[in-house]
Protein backbone atom coordinates (compact mmCIF):
# COMPACT_ATOMS: atom_id res chain seq x y z
CA UNK A 1 0.00 0.00 0.00
CA UNK A 2 1.42 3.00 -1.09
CA UNK A 3 0.53 6.34 0.80
CA UNK A 4 0.60 10.16 0.34
CA UNK A 5 2.66 10.72 3.12
CA UNK A 6 4.37 14.52 4.19
CA UNK A 7 7.70 14.39 2.48
CA UNK A 8 8.36 17.05 -0.24
CA UNK A 9 5.43 18.73 0.78
CA UNK A 10 5.86 22.66 1.45
CA UNK A 11 2.91 23.75 4.51
CA UNK A 12 4.60 26.96 5.57
CA UNK A 13 1.73 29.21 5.93
CA UNK A 14 -0.31 26.98 4.81
CA UNK A 15 -3.66 25.90 7.44
CA UNK A 16 -3.38 22.53 8.31
CA UNK A 17 -6.32 19.82 9.35
CA UNK A 18 -4.63 17.31 11.51
CA UNK A 19 -6.39 14.17 13.15
CA UNK A 20 -4.87 13.05 16.20
CA UNK A 21 -6.29 10.38 18.00
CA UNK A 22 -6.09 11.22 21.79
CA UNK A 23 -8.79 9.23 22.85
CA UNK A 24 -6.59 8.50 26.25
CA UNK A 25 -7.90 7.94 30.04
CA UNK A 26 -8.60 10.44 32.52
CA UNK A 27 -9.08 9.84 35.97
CA UNK A 28 -9.25 13.04 38.24
CA UNK A 29 -8.27 15.55 35.35
CA UNK A 30 -5.14 13.33 34.75
CA UNK A 31 -3.94 11.79 31.78
CA UNK A 32 -3.69 7.79 33.02
CA UNK A 33 -1.17 6.96 29.78
CA UNK A 34 0.19 9.92 27.41
CA UNK A 35 1.13 7.15 24.77
CA UNK A 36 -0.96 7.70 21.62
CA UNK A 37 -0.41 11.83 22.31
CA UNK A 38 3.67 11.15 22.59
CA UNK A 39 3.54 9.26 19.42
CA UNK A 40 1.84 12.19 17.62
CA UNK A 41 4.73 14.45 18.50
CA UNK A 42 6.63 13.42 15.63
CA UNK A 43 4.33 14.23 13.22
CA UNK A 44 2.97 17.50 15.21
CA UNK A 45 6.77 18.69 15.56
CA UNK A 46 7.60 18.10 11.97
CA UNK A 47 4.69 20.40 10.79
CA UNK A 48 5.31 23.11 13.64
CA UNK A 49 8.77 23.60 12.72
CA UNK A 50 7.83 23.67 8.94
CA UNK A 51 5.90 26.70 10.00
CA UNK A 52 2.37 25.18 9.06
CA UNK A 53 -0.68 26.48 11.55
CA UNK A 54 -1.75 23.39 12.95
CA UNK A 55 -5.37 22.93 14.16
CA UNK A 56 -5.54 19.16 15.77
CA UNK A 57 -8.73 17.19 15.73
CA UNK A 58 -9.60 14.64 18.26
CA UNK A 59 -12.02 13.22 19.91
CA UNK A 60 -12.44 11.27 23.36
CA UNK A 61 -15.22 8.60 24.52
CA UNK A 62 -17.97 8.26 23.09
CA UNK A 63 -20.46 11.86 23.79
CA UNK A 64 -22.65 10.51 21.67
CA UNK A 65 -23.55 13.55 19.18
CA UNK A 66 -23.67 16.11 22.55
CA UNK A 67 -21.87 18.72 24.18
CA UNK A 68 -20.83 16.82 27.23
CA UNK A 69 -18.54 18.00 29.29
CA UNK A 70 -16.87 14.91 31.30
CA UNK A 71 -15.15 14.18 27.40
CA UNK A 72 -14.04 17.53 27.03
CA UNK A 73 -9.80 17.65 25.21
CA UNK A 74 -9.01 20.52 28.14
CA UNK A 75 -6.64 18.20 30.05
CA UNK A 76 -5.23 17.22 26.26
CA UNK A 77 -4.66 20.84 25.87
CA UNK A 78 -3.30 21.61 29.26
CA UNK A 79 -0.99 18.66 29.06
CA UNK A 80 0.20 19.68 25.41
CA UNK A 81 0.97 23.38 26.36
CA UNK A 82 -1.47 24.43 23.78
CA UNK A 83 -4.73 26.25 23.32
CA UNK A 84 -7.96 24.73 22.93
CA UNK A 85 -10.68 25.80 20.57
CA UNK A 86 -13.50 25.36 22.50
CA UNK A 87 -15.60 24.72 19.47
CA UNK A 88 -14.03 22.87 16.54
CA UNK A 89 -16.74 24.43 13.60
CA UNK A 90 -15.67 28.21 14.85
CA UNK A 91 -12.58 29.30 12.99
CA UNK A 92 -12.20 32.55 14.09
CA UNK A 93 -8.82 31.25 15.89
CA UNK A 94 -7.12 30.84 12.43
CA UNK A 95 -6.97 34.80 11.54
CA UNK A 96 -4.62 35.09 14.47
CA UNK A 97 -2.55 32.41 14.06
CA UNK A 98 1.23 32.91 12.95
CA UNK A 99 3.36 30.23 11.32
CA UNK A 100 4.50 27.47 13.62
CA UNK A 101 0.96 27.72 15.60
CA UNK A 102 -0.49 24.63 16.99
CA UNK A 103 -3.81 24.54 18.41
CA UNK A 104 -6.22 21.32 19.58
CA UNK A 105 -10.08 21.70 18.61
CA UNK A 106 -12.55 20.34 21.40
CA UNK A 107 -14.01 17.05 20.52
CA UNK A 108 -15.08 16.54 17.15
CA UNK A 109 -17.25 14.08 18.47
CA UNK A 110 -19.82 16.90 20.29
CA UNK A 111 -21.26 16.75 16.70
CA UNK A 112 -23.78 14.22 15.51
CA UNK A 113 -22.31 15.00 11.95
CA UNK A 114 -19.23 13.09 12.92
CA UNK A 115 -19.90 9.68 13.50
CA UNK A 116 -22.58 9.57 10.66
CA UNK A 117 -19.69 11.48 8.34
CA UNK A 118 -21.99 13.58 7.03
CA UNK A 119 -20.93 15.83 4.78
CA UNK A 120 -21.96 19.40 5.17
CA UNK A 121 -20.56 18.72 8.41
CA UNK A 122 -17.10 17.77 7.11
CA UNK A 123 -17.52 20.59 5.13
CA UNK A 124 -17.67 22.63 7.54
CA UNK A 125 -14.84 21.13 9.68
CA UNK A 126 -12.62 21.14 6.46
CA UNK A 127 -13.55 25.07 6.09
CA UNK A 128 -10.53 27.17 5.35
CA UNK A 129 -8.24 24.54 5.74
CA UNK A 130 -5.29 24.08 2.93
CA UNK A 131 -4.47 20.76 3.62
CA UNK A 132 -5.72 17.36 5.77
CA UNK A 133 -3.37 14.93 7.18
CA UNK A 134 -4.28 12.22 9.00
CA UNK A 135 -2.20 10.90 11.72
CA UNK A 136 -5.14 9.12 13.61
CA UNK A 137 -4.18 5.29 12.70
CA UNK A 138 -6.01 3.87 16.00
CA UNK A 139 -9.62 5.42 14.71
CA UNK A 140 -8.84 4.83 10.80
CA UNK A 141 -11.27 1.93 11.22
CA UNK A 142 -14.01 4.70 11.64
CA UNK A 143 -15.45 6.33 8.33
CA UNK A 144 -16.41 9.67 10.08
CA UNK A 145 -16.30 13.03 8.65
CA UNK A 146 -12.84 13.51 10.43
CA UNK A 147 -11.56 11.17 9.01
CA UNK A 148 -13.09 9.88 5.64
CA UNK A 149 -15.27 13.03 5.07
CA UNK A 150 -13.04 15.58 5.06
CA UNK A 151 -10.31 13.80 3.09
CA UNK A 152 -12.89 13.88 0.43
CA UNK A 153 -12.50 17.62 0.46
CA UNK A 154 -8.95 18.56 1.32
CA UNK A 155 -5.86 17.63 -0.29
CA UNK A 156 -5.13 14.90 2.10
CA UNK A 157 -1.80 12.86 3.59
CA UNK A 158 -0.61 10.13 6.21
CA UNK A 159 1.39 11.72 9.34
CA UNK A 160 4.68 10.39 10.31
CA UNK A 161 2.77 7.56 12.91
CA UNK A 162 -0.31 6.34 10.39
CA UNK A 163 2.65 5.56 8.00
CA UNK A 164 4.91 4.20 10.65
CA UNK A 165 2.13 1.64 12.29
CA UNK A 166 0.75 0.66 8.22
CA UNK A 167 4.51 -0.11 7.51
CA UNK A 168 5.64 -1.74 11.07
CA UNK A 169 2.39 -3.75 10.83
CA UNK A 170 2.36 -4.71 6.94
CA UNK A 171 5.78 -5.58 7.40
CA UNK A 172 4.99 -8.40 10.19
CA UNK A 173 2.03 -10.19 8.26
CA UNK A 174 3.73 -10.31 4.82
CA UNK A 175 7.45 -10.86 6.22
CA UNK A 176 7.39 -12.52 9.33
CA UNK A 177 10.62 -14.56 10.47
CA UNK A 178 9.48 -17.97 11.70
CA UNK A 179 8.13 -19.39 13.94
CA UNK A 180 5.25 -16.79 14.05
CA UNK A 181 3.78 -17.23 17.37
CA UNK A 182 0.51 -14.76 17.85
CA UNK A 183 -1.73 -14.16 21.35
CA UNK A 184 -4.62 -13.52 21.43
CA UNK A 185 -6.72 -13.17 24.98
CA UNK A 186 -9.01 -10.19 26.19
CA UNK A 187 -12.34 -11.13 26.57
CA UNK A 188 -14.79 -11.68 24.00
CA UNK A 189 -14.81 -14.32 21.28
CA UNK A 190 -17.30 -12.28 19.78
CA UNK A 191 -15.07 -9.41 18.43
CA UNK A 192 -12.44 -11.21 18.01
CA UNK A 193 -13.54 -14.13 15.59
CA UNK A 194 -12.26 -12.09 12.50
CA UNK A 195 -8.35 -11.65 14.15
CA UNK A 196 -8.30 -15.18 15.28
CA UNK A 197 -9.09 -16.79 11.81
CA UNK A 198 -6.85 -14.25 10.35
CA UNK A 199 -3.44 -14.98 12.69
CA UNK A 200 -4.75 -19.13 12.80
CA UNK A 201 -4.02 -18.65 8.77
CA UNK A 202 -0.75 -16.50 9.48
CA UNK A 203 0.76 -18.08 12.70
CA UNK A 204 2.95 -21.13 13.31
CA UNK A 205 1.70 -21.14 17.14
CA UNK A 206 -1.82 -19.41 18.19
CA UNK A 207 -1.83 -18.84 22.39
CA UNK A 208 -5.76 -18.05 22.87
CA UNK A 209 -5.49 -17.07 26.36
CA UNK A 210 -8.12 -14.76 28.82
CA UNK A 211 -11.80 -14.78 28.96
CA UNK A 212 -11.62 -15.97 25.88
CA UNK A 213 -9.51 -18.81 26.37
CA UNK A 214 -12.48 -19.67 29.19
CA UNK A 215 -14.79 -20.15 26.17
CA UNK A 216 -12.63 -21.96 23.89
CA UNK A 217 -12.39 -24.30 27.02
CA UNK A 218 -15.64 -24.37 27.60
CA UNK A 219 -16.38 -25.27 23.86
CA UNK A 220 -13.99 -28.49 24.00
CA UNK A 221 -15.42 -29.24 27.33
CA UNK A 222 -13.66 -27.86 29.90
CA UNK A 223 -15.33 -27.00 33.92
CA UNK A 224 -15.39 -23.31 33.55
CA UNK A 225 -17.34 -23.09 37.02
CA UNK A 226 -19.06 -19.06 37.85
CA UNK A 227 -16.46 -17.66 35.48
CA UNK A 228 -16.66 -14.80 32.63
CA UNK A 229 -17.13 -16.99 29.07
CA UNK A 230 -19.60 -16.59 26.19
CA UNK A 231 -21.74 -20.14 25.79
CA UNK A 232 -23.18 -19.07 22.84
CA UNK A 233 -19.60 -19.31 20.90
CA UNK A 234 -19.43 -22.64 21.49
CA UNK A 235 -19.83 -23.57 17.82
CA UNK A 236 -17.71 -19.88 16.71
CA UNK A 237 -14.99 -21.88 18.83
CA UNK A 238 -14.99 -25.16 16.82
CA UNK A 239 -15.01 -23.82 13.83
CA UNK A 240 -11.57 -21.58 14.88
CA UNK A 241 -10.08 -24.77 16.70
CA UNK A 242 -10.90 -26.81 12.51
CA UNK A 243 -10.11 -23.58 10.77
CA UNK A 244 -6.72 -23.65 12.56
CA UNK A 245 -5.89 -27.26 12.23
CA UNK A 246 -6.68 -26.95 8.61
CA UNK A 247 -4.19 -24.43 8.23
CA UNK A 248 -1.42 -26.19 10.23
CA UNK A 249 -1.74 -23.78 13.12
CA UNK A 250 -0.68 -25.10 16.59
CA UNK A 251 -3.42 -23.77 18.99
CA UNK A 252 -2.57 -23.05 22.97
CA UNK A 253 -5.62 -23.58 24.90
CA UNK A 254 -5.30 -22.14 28.52
CA UNK A 255 -4.10 -25.99 30.86
CA UNK A 256 -5.03 -24.56 34.21
CA UNK A 257 -6.10 -21.11 35.77
CA UNK A 258 -5.83 -19.03 38.70
CA UNK A 259 -9.43 -19.01 40.45
CA UNK A 260 -10.81 -17.57 43.50
CA UNK A 261 -14.32 -17.62 44.91
CA UNK A 262 -15.32 -13.46 44.26
CA UNK A 263 -14.43 -11.78 41.14
CA UNK A 264 -12.33 -9.19 43.22
CA UNK A 265 -8.73 -7.32 43.66
CA UNK A 266 -8.16 -9.24 47.07
CA UNK A 267 -10.00 -12.17 46.59
CA UNK A 268 -7.41 -15.20 47.52
CA UNK A 269 -5.73 -16.98 44.66
CA UNK A 270 -5.87 -20.49 44.26
CA UNK A 271 -4.35 -22.27 41.23
CA UNK A 272 -6.66 -25.15 39.78
CA UNK A 273 -6.57 -26.80 36.79
CA UNK A 274 -9.78 -27.60 34.99
CA UNK A 275 -11.13 -30.64 36.23
CA UNK A 276 -10.44 -28.80 39.75
CA UNK A 277 -12.68 -25.90 38.74
CA UNK A 278 -15.72 -25.82 41.06
CA UNK A 279 -19.23 -24.53 40.21
CA UNK A 280 -18.19 -21.52 42.25
CA UNK A 281 -15.06 -20.36 40.92
CA UNK A 282 -14.54 -17.77 38.95
CA UNK A 283 -11.41 -17.53 36.92
CA UNK A 284 -8.93 -14.21 37.16
CA UNK A 285 -5.48 -15.15 35.48
CA UNK A 286 -3.77 -17.60 34.00
CA UNK A 287 -2.65 -20.50 35.64
CA UNK A 288 0.80 -21.85 36.50
CA UNK A 289 1.06 -24.55 33.66
CA UNK A 290 -0.11 -22.78 31.48
CA UNK A 291 2.55 -19.23 31.78
CA UNK A 292 5.40 -21.92 32.07
CA UNK A 293 4.06 -23.73 28.40
CA UNK A 294 3.50 -20.21 26.85
CA UNK A 295 6.85 -18.88 27.83
CA UNK A 296 8.70 -21.35 26.74
CA UNK A 297 6.92 -21.07 23.23
CA UNK A 298 7.55 -17.03 23.61
CA UNK A 299 11.28 -18.35 23.91
CA UNK A 300 11.21 -20.79 20.27
CA UNK A 301 9.54 -18.02 18.13
CA UNK A 302 11.03 -15.80 16.36
CA UNK A 303 8.26 -13.26 16.04
CA UNK A 304 5.14 -12.61 18.39
CA UNK A 305 1.49 -10.77 17.51
CA UNK A 306 0.26 -10.15 21.19
CA UNK A 307 -3.05 -8.47 21.48
CA UNK A 308 -4.96 -9.14 24.97
CA UNK A 309 -4.38 -9.30 28.41
CA UNK A 310 -4.84 -13.19 30.00
CA UNK A 311 -6.42 -12.10 33.16
CA UNK A 312 -7.40 -8.98 35.09
CA UNK A 313 -3.58 -7.43 34.71
CA UNK A 314 -4.59 -4.33 36.28
CA UNK A 315 -5.02 -6.21 39.90
CA UNK A 316 -1.50 -6.19 41.01
CA UNK A 317 -0.12 -8.21 41.97
CA UNK A 318 -2.13 -11.42 42.35
CA UNK A 319 -3.59 -11.10 39.33
CA UNK A 320 -1.05 -9.59 36.64
CA UNK A 321 0.94 -12.69 37.42
CA UNK A 322 0.26 -13.98 33.75
CA UNK A 323 0.01 -11.32 31.80
CA UNK A 324 3.57 -9.80 33.48
CA UNK A 325 5.01 -13.34 32.79
CA UNK A 326 4.16 -13.10 29.22
CA UNK A 327 5.11 -9.30 28.70
CA UNK A 328 8.64 -9.95 30.48
CA UNK A 329 9.23 -13.12 28.54
CA UNK A 330 8.85 -11.01 25.35
CA UNK A 331 10.69 -8.41 26.18
CA UNK A 332 13.84 -10.12 27.89
CA UNK A 333 13.48 -12.26 24.18
CA UNK A 334 13.37 -8.81 21.98
CA UNK A 335 16.20 -7.36 23.99
CA UNK A 336 18.43 -9.96 23.64
CA UNK A 337 18.00 -10.15 20.07
CA UNK A 338 15.97 -13.29 19.39
CA UNK A 339 12.64 -12.18 19.00
CA UNK A 340 10.44 -9.38 16.89
CA UNK A 341 7.52 -8.67 19.15
CA UNK A 342 4.55 -6.35 17.83
CA UNK A 343 1.70 -5.60 20.60
CA UNK A 344 -1.33 -3.87 20.19
CA UNK A 345 -4.35 -2.90 22.03
CA UNK A 346 -5.36 -0.70 24.81
CA UNK A 347 -4.94 -3.27 28.46
CA UNK A 348 -2.05 -4.91 26.53
CA UNK A 349 -0.08 -1.67 26.50
CA UNK A 350 -0.63 -0.84 29.80
CA UNK A 351 0.49 -4.06 31.20
CA UNK A 352 3.73 -3.64 28.84
CA UNK A 353 4.22 -0.15 30.94
CA UNK A 354 3.12 -1.69 34.15
CA UNK A 355 5.76 -3.80 34.30
CA UNK A 356 8.54 -1.08 33.06
CA UNK A 357 8.98 -3.26 29.67
CA UNK A 358 7.35 -0.95 26.71
CA UNK A 359 10.87 0.52 25.56
CA UNK A 360 11.57 -3.42 24.70
CA UNK A 361 8.78 -4.09 22.49
CA UNK A 362 10.00 -4.02 18.39
CA UNK A 363 6.71 -2.20 17.87
CA UNK A 364 3.76 -0.67 19.90
CA UNK A 365 0.88 -0.18 18.41
CA UNK A 366 -1.48 2.71 19.02
CA UNK A 367 -4.49 0.72 17.54
CA UNK A 368 -6.99 -1.07 19.63
CA UNK A 369 -9.75 -1.82 16.93
CA UNK A 370 -7.80 -0.68 14.51
CA UNK A 371 -5.05 -2.28 14.97
CA UNK A 372 -7.38 -5.62 15.12
CA UNK A 373 -9.24 -4.97 12.17
CA UNK A 374 -5.90 -4.24 10.08
CA UNK A 375 -4.42 -7.35 10.73
CA UNK A 376 -7.45 -9.25 10.14
CA UNK A 377 -7.10 -7.62 6.76
CA UNK A 378 -9.99 -5.26 6.53
CA UNK A 379 -9.20 -2.35 4.56
CA UNK A 380 -9.70 0.62 6.74
CA UNK A 381 -11.89 3.39 5.40
CA UNK A 382 -9.76 6.25 6.95
CA UNK A 383 -6.26 4.69 5.43
CA UNK A 384 -7.57 3.72 1.94
CA UNK A 385 -8.65 7.57 1.41
CA UNK A 386 -4.99 8.48 1.83
CA UNK A 387 -3.61 5.45 -0.78
CA UNK A 388 -1.07 6.82 -3.26
CA UNK A 389 -3.07 5.42 -7.19
C1 LIG B 1 -9.86 3.77 20.13
O1 LIG B 1 -9.64 4.19 21.27
O2 LIG B 1 -9.73 2.55 19.83
C2 LIG B 1 -10.22 4.74 19.05
O3 LIG B 1 -10.05 6.04 19.47
C3 LIG B 1 -11.61 4.49 18.53
O4 LIG B 1 -12.56 4.76 19.51
P1 LIG B 1 -14.07 4.25 19.34
O5 LIG B 1 -14.04 2.77 19.49
O6 LIG B 1 -14.86 4.96 20.39
O7 LIG B 1 -14.51 4.63 17.94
Amino acid sequence: MKLRTLENIDVRGKYVLLRDDFNVQIVDGKITDPFRIQQSMPTINALRNAGARVAICAHRGRPKGQRNMEYTLQPIADYMGIKLIDDCLDKDFMKSMQDGDVVLLENVRFYAGEEKNDPGFAAQLANGFDIFINDAFAVSHRAHASTVGVAEILVSYAGKLLASEIEHLTDVMENPERPLLSIVAGSKVSTKIGVLKALAKLSDTLIIGGALGTTFNYATGAKVGNSLYEADQKETALEILEYAKENNCRVLLPLDKGVAKVFERDAVRTNKNFEQIEDDDVIIDAGVATVERDVAAIRDAKTVIWNGTVGMAEWMPTWSYGSFALANAIAEQTRNGKLTSIVGGGDTVAALEACGVKQDITYVSTGGGAFLEFIEGITLPGIAILEDK
